[in-house]
């Protein structure tokens, strides 16, 4: 191969990659010719059905899709069984790598017998189809079981990130009404044990002031740490002693294409987290599809790591669904980068081979931060596809990671999607697309994007700043948002009109017809890539009993892309906030976020002021608060009820806490 110069502005594929890589141009033909024909032949050559569809999409009751219509399958037979009929059971699914260096191998075949136990397991403990089940749990192998188990029973499973906290997780459970929540005694964190069992407690016990998580009639616990954990009887099941005596043996169910997967729960721009739905079928051809064509994988020679938390959309469709539904071997890691030392993932990636690595831009800006000699002392040599998504890549980050990563010559996938899409939209295929740093380019294959502006106009001018939308239903999409149809329709289908799906994205082209996605216009906050709301950091932070009010920005931040700022106006008892005490206050208010929401929400800076900056009809204007956190000036104020309020701000904020 060829390496390029580092400083390049564009980057035509290698024409050795070109030859072997699975998305060939030939399919944006394909596309273009006959959308609905294109997935319809997508569907049948890469997911085995018990039933073939008879319609490829119903849109006759729009924005509610029905995709392959009338046909039916088992998304973990998919996933497990078929590769191990197929004579690939003897294939590595998972190079389990754990915190503490400890390690699974699982072939296909295991899996097959690991998830049929689990799933018996949960059928015992009453679980039939269209019952949830809420997962909370670290990255381990019986995660993946559960997960796989849950779809084989056509349960609907609701996966909550390890890292949120009690209340997160008991309004997630009330909300999908879980009939069993998944767990295990405490999760390693940078080499330590961290209870996890004790905050499901919390989320379940009766308290005053809560609604009851009352739905839950069992919790099933992996020992992971061997924390101590306060057994609820009758209630609590340990995992050894009940799910690894049950049968190897369970017959998968097929399931109707539209039947529920899962729920994922998300951030929106309301207190309210959206459990947005996702179904059987679309969602599952899309991901082998795009984990195919995007990632490039060869499920016979390549090693796959999505370096996602399963907690997140990108674990769900790029760890779980798409590249087992492949057939891939992938790793999958435990632990966090720098434990015990920097240069672990590097480490990982020497140790298994991986030749195709997919992650976020914030890690990659740590790396940088850490240094070129710490990836320099491996072996990187298998790693062949670079793979980013979460937020926008900044083409710095992009140029270290090909050059210090891909060996100078790794094409890097630059994939924007979200939870709603379910899958990858907008990416370059590695072996057709000349990349261009930044810009994660044009939608792949099957889907259909534009840009309007703020009367929905149509929007090709290179540099003219729009929004992002869909033109075209696409087999992933969510189907709703979980028991809420009229803000599914609110949310994404009325800003510009029912025939364009709102992405809540800012958006422009380049000179070359490349999108480059510029983050969100809402609010809605994307912290290291994890999507966080301003209003429910706000109401956090005002069930504090000192916080009257609170506003919350996502300001810039070089490490994170978005840093949450919140401003609080305490209540007046005792509302000297000055000197030692305000500093104490400060800490304390964002230690309540994180004991609300979860650590990843809590605030870089808190600032206590006098005010906040409303328009006349009582909103919050964001956009000069956000000029303060990003140390601008501040923008035109004319608009304020009271136009000396920015003063007030300036001048009595004092120094914020970091
Ligand atoms: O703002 C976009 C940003 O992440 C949002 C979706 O967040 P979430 O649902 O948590 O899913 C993240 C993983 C798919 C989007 O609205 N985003 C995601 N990928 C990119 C991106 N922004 C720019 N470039 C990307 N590649």
């Amino acid at each position: 191969m060829v390496t390029q110069d580092s400083s390049a502005k564009t980057y035509a594929p290698d024409e050795a990659f070109t030859a072997q890589a699975v998305g060939q141009s030939t399919l944006f033909d394909d596309a273009e010719a006959d959308r609905e024909g294109f997935w319809a032949t997508q569907a049948r050559e890469r997911i085995s059905w018990s039933t073939d569809f008879d319609q490829t999409l119903d849109w006759s009751n729009a924005p509610f899709a029905r995709w392959f219509v009338g046909g039916e399958l088992n998304v973990s037979y998919n996933c497990v069984d078929r590769h191990v009929e197929a004579g690939n059971g003897e294939r590595v699914a998972i190079h389990f790598e754990g915190d503490q260096g400890d390690t699974r191998t699982i072939t296909y075949a295991d899996l097959q017998q690991e998830v049929s136990k689990t799933a018996n397991a949960l059928a015992e403990l009453g679980v039939g189809k269209g019952d949830r089940v809420a997962i909370y749990m670290p990255m381990i192998p019986e995660t993946v079981f559960t997960m796989l188990a849950c779809a084989r029973l056509g349960a609907p499973h609701s996966v909550v990130f390890g890292g949120f906290a009690a209340d997160a997780l008991r309004t997630r459970v009330i909300d999908a009404e879980a009939k069993v929540v998944v767990t295990t005694d405490g999760q390693w964190r940078r080499g330590k044990p961290a209870p996890l069992k004790a905050t499901v407690d919390e989320a379940l016990a009766v308290t005053e002031g809560k609604e009851d998580a009352d739905s839950v009639t069992n919790v099933l616990i992996v020992k992971r740490t061997d924390s101590p954990v306060d057994w609820v009887e009758g209630r609590d099941v340990w995992w050894h002693e009940f799910v690894d005596g049950q049968s190897a043996e369970h017959t998968p169910e097929p399931m109707d294409s539209e039947h529920p997967l899962f729920i994922l729960y998300t951030s929106g721009t309301t207190g309210k987290p959206k459990g947005i739905l996702h179904t059987s079928g679309g969602y599952l051809v899309q991901n082998a599809y795009a984990n195919a064509v995007v990632h490039d994988v060869h499920p016979e020679t390549d090693v796959y790591w999505c370096t996602a938390d399963v907690g997140w959309v990108t674990g769900h469709s790029y760890l779980v669904y798409g590249p087992l539904a492949n057939g891939a071997t992938q790793v999958v890691y435990e632990g966090t980068p720098d434990t015990p030392h920097q240069g672990r993932w590097w480490e990982i990636v020497q140790k298994y081979g991986v030749s195709i690595l997919y992650t976020a831009p914030t890690a990659i800006r740590t790396f940088m931060k850490w240094g070129d000699d710490i990836p320099a002392k491996y072996d990187l040599s298998s790693i062949r596809v670079l793979g980013s998504v979460g937020e926008p890549i900044n083409p710095e980050a992009w140029r270290w990671f090909r050059d210090h990563i891909g060996a100078g010559k790794a094409p890097i996938v630059d994939t924007w999607w979200q939870t709603e899409t379910g899958g990858i939209m907008i990416s370059p295929l590695p072996g057709v697309t000349t990349l261009e740093p930044g810009s994660a380019q044009r939608p792949i294959p099957g889907i259909k994007a534009e840009i309007l502006d703020d009367e929905g106009q149509r929007l090709t001018d290179p540099g003219a700043v729009g929004y992002l939308v869909l033109t075209e239903p696409w087999p992933g999409m969510l189907r709703t948002i979980w028991g809420d149809d009229e803000r599914y329709k609110d949310t994404y289908w009325s800003r510009f009109g029912p025939e364009f799906y709102f992405a809540g994205d800012g958006a422009r082209y380049d000179e070359d017809g490349n999108i480059w996605v510029l983050g969100r216009v809402d609010d809605v906050m994307n912290v290291s890539g994890h999507r966080l709301s301003t209003a429910e950091i706000e109401s956090a932070l005002v069930s504090h009993p000192r916080v009257a009010e609170a506003a919350v920005v996502g300001a810039t931040d070089e490490m994170t892309g978005q840093a949450v700022c919140a401003f609080v106006i305490l209540r007046s008892e005792g509302a000297d906030a000055g000197g030692a005490e305000g500093e104490e206050l400060i800490q304390e208010l964002r230690s309540h976020v994180g004991k609300e929401i979860g650590p990843i929400a809590k605030p870089r800076q808190v600032m206590i002021v006098p005010e906040l900056p409303k328009t006349r009809s009582g909103k919050i204007m964001r956009r000069l608060l956000k000029d303060v956190a990003e140390n601008r000036e501040v923008g035109d104020v004319s608009t304020l009820a009271d136009s000396s309020v920015m003063n007030l701000i300036q001048d009595g904020m004092g120094k914020p806490a970091s």
